[in-house]
């Protein structure tokens, strides 16, 4: 048996051996994307292929930490529905023993083509990156075609997470870097075939401002203009901003595909919340630009999330649709996940004091609200979280119980307008809330008493609020 049967094997048996323990923890979600097992981090070459939408995933079998990561593989018609499907690349050559970092998949005639990088690590801890290419025809068997790219000049091997795409007839790639002056960067890398890429240069890069290496970035056409995600770390917290220990945003700009320049605006955090890291687009056949992230961070707590006891770690958020308002990314779920909703558990109106209802953990909540100067609107989760709005800051803020120690702690935002909508979905374990139609987001994983399901509203001052809610599965 070859090495890469052999991992792929292990694998396998791994997800046998602890399967029914996995599934007996009650923080298991009901309809997010999860590792079988072990860890999964950020979704890979998320793309919709021949009418199916795949989402490739980070995933470490063996273990509830990162290591030598396999890209594990889910698959869907509906976006709504997700399969598991077998490995797609396990870390079984020279060029990626440690680990089939993260990457992106394009269809070429055909053909579908992932790029990824290759993490090699010698016994001292030293580094080095190869950024692959594996093909399929089937999108599930792929087979590796080796290093197509080597670090070029004036970077680290701090040097990964290919994205690739086609525009004005050529291809495209960037990649996430450290320079040599330890700053964050994204390098650009331009092709007539997909094989032999030519180094174009920086397309961004920290300034001494947005920390020491960028990871996952990716470029993208929205509105008219161009977006580029980015995962930057090493950045300060400041006041409301980059509270988490990396972040996650964007800058909107102009990407001229001929000069292969990009002229942008200043760092935009993409979410508001305490898990969310290296989310990846992609185009679909409807000509949405969707999007999903992982609802973790690396290095952020995770040796004390409760599922780790269970043999499991992480989920993938819900796919999202992006759309570019005024220079801002709106992001909003989409549109199929309304086929989630089954019976209506909740729908009253509130306008003085509070009311408590019974609302079970997989939900979707929708509140409405029409507010006056002064006013507050609270919704409190399970007694774990609480979601505040104040009105005359304009400010809403999601107070949670520490993974750590149990003590509060918070994410804040203003909003650009009065709060019109608040629209969350709720999962054993997770919180995606949505505010004004996407103008906000906050994710964030939530561990409340199993079992708890009371949901708690409260206005105080001239507010309105009418609340619908769903339960999903
Ligand atoms: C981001 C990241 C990527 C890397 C992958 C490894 O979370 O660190 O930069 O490719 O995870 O799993």
């Amino acid at each position: 048996m070859n090495r890469d049967q052999q991992l792929r094997e292990m694998a396998e048996k791994e997800v046998q051996q602890y399967q029914s323990i996995v599934e007996k923890d009650p923080y298991r979600q009901n309809y997010h994307m999860m590792p079988p097992v072990g860890l999964l981090n950020d979704p890979n070459g998320f793309i919709q292929w021949k009418g199916t939408y795949h989402m490739y995933f980070q995933w470490m079998p063996f273990d509830t930490t990162h290591g030598a990561k396999f890209w594990g593989h889910y698959s869907s018609e509906d976006l709504v529905n997700w399969e598991l499907e077998p490995v797609a690349l396990a870390p079984s050559d020279w060029y990626d023993k440690n680990g089939c970092y993260s990457g992106s998949a394009v269809d070429d005639d055909g053909l579908l083509k992932v790029f990824y990088t290759g993490n090699v690590k010698d016994e001292q801890g030293n580094r080095e990156t190869y950024q692959c290419l594996a093909e399929s025809v089937n999108g599930i068997d792929f087979t590796k075609k080796g290093p197509l790219i080597h670090l070029p000049e004036g970077f680290t091997p701090h040097f990964r997470d290919p994205k690739v795409w086609k525009e004005a007839g050529k291809w495209f790639m960037v990649v996430g870097a450290q320079t040599l002056d330890l700053e964050g960067s994204v390098a650009l890398f331009e092709s007539e075939d997909l094989e032999n890429w030519v180094y174009k240069g920086e397309l961004s890069s920290s300034n001494g401002e947005l920390g020491y290496m960028w990871e996952c970035p990716d470029l993208f056409p929205l509105g008219g203009q161009h977006v580029l995600v980015f995962c930057p770390q090493g950045m300060e917290a400041d006041g409301m901003y980059y509270n988490n220990v990396y972040q996650s945003g964007y800058v909107v700009g102009d990407f001229d595909p001929k000069q292969a320049t990009f002229n942008h605006d200043s760092f935009v955090e993409l979410d508001r919340g305490f898990e969310f890291y290296a989310p990846q687009t992609t185009e679909d056949e409807h000509e949405r630009r969707l999007l999903v992230g992982w609802m973790g961070i690396p290095d952020q707590n995770e040796e004390h999330h409760p599922t780790i006891e269970y043999r499991w770690i992480h989920n993938l958020t819900l796919p999202r649709e992006l759309k570019l308002q005024d220079g801002k990314v709106y992001q909003m779920p989409v549109e199929e996940l309304k086929n989630l909703r089954r019976e209506e558990v909740s729908s009253f109106k509130l306008e003085k004091g509070y009311v408590e209802k019974e609302i079970p953990k997989s939900s979707e909540i929708v509140v409405d609200i029409d507010s006056s100067k002064k006013s507050m609107v609270s919704v409190d989760l399970y007694d774990f979280a609480k979601i505040t709005y104040n009105r005359a800051e304009r400010s809403v803020t999601l107070h949670r119980k520490s993974l750590v120690d149990g003590s509060i702690e918070e994410r804040s935002c203003t909003l650009e307008n009065p709060l019109k909508e608040l629209r969350l979905f709720l999962d054993q374990s997770t919180l995606e809330l949505f505010v004004n139609g996407g103008e906000e987001v906050f994710t964030s994983r939530m561990f409340p008493d199993v079992t708890k399901e009371n949901v708690r509203f409260d206005v105080q001052g001239d507010t309105h609020l009418e609340v619908k809610a769903w339960e999903l599965g």
